[in-house]
């Protein structure tokens, strides 16, 4: 009797383990706040944080490095480093390579009294390189670590 009893309770212990476990895990890790857009820039030397959390959809040619992120509609935030407002245009495209983008657009940083329009990318080191036009600005990788989230918008759209 004794035994049934101690062998029906560990079983019980078992089932709900079981059960629970699952349920454990998918409360634990939430689905990161990144995309497989943000994957790729991981993949090509790119720090995350330079694309917004609100990726709805991507493309990328690997022949060609041709990529398009849509952002489903402007989004802005503050970058970290000198607090710059960025301007993401809702679709942002060009052109992606190992440590290279290229031919970008639809990225702008407002400093200095006006809109630039980052042209390209460059990571060299721990460092990235900003180019506007044949301008650059150069800041440490580790500031766009962490993925922003745009501004004034909900999560949900
Ligand atoms: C990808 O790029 C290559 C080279 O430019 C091009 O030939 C090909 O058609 C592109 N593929 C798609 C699906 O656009």
């Amino acid at each position: 009797m004794a035994s049934n009893a101690t062998a029906l309770v560990a079983l019980t212990f078992l089932l709900l383990l079981v059960l629970l476990l699952p349920l454990h895990d998918a409360l634990s890790n939430p689905n990161p706040p990144t995309s497989s857009a943000h994957d790729e820039l991981r993949l090509h030397g790119f720090p995350v944080g330079l694309l917004p959390s609100a990726v709805r959809a991507y493309s990328l040619n690997r022949t060609s490095g041709d990529f398009s992120v849509d952002l489903g509609g402007p989004c802005q935030f503050t970058l970290p480093p000198d607090n710059y407002l960025a301007s993401y245009s809702p679709s942002v495209t060009g052109t992606l390579a190992e440590g290279r983008i290229a031919r970008l657009d639809g990225i702008r940083v407002w400093a200095f009294f006006k809109w630039w329009s980052i042209t390209g990318i460059r990571s060299d080191g721990g460092d990235l390189v900003f180019e506007v036009g044949v301008v650059s600005a150069k800041y440490a990788s580790k500031n766009f670590d962490e993925t922003p989230v745009c501004e004034g918008r909900s999560s949900s759209s």
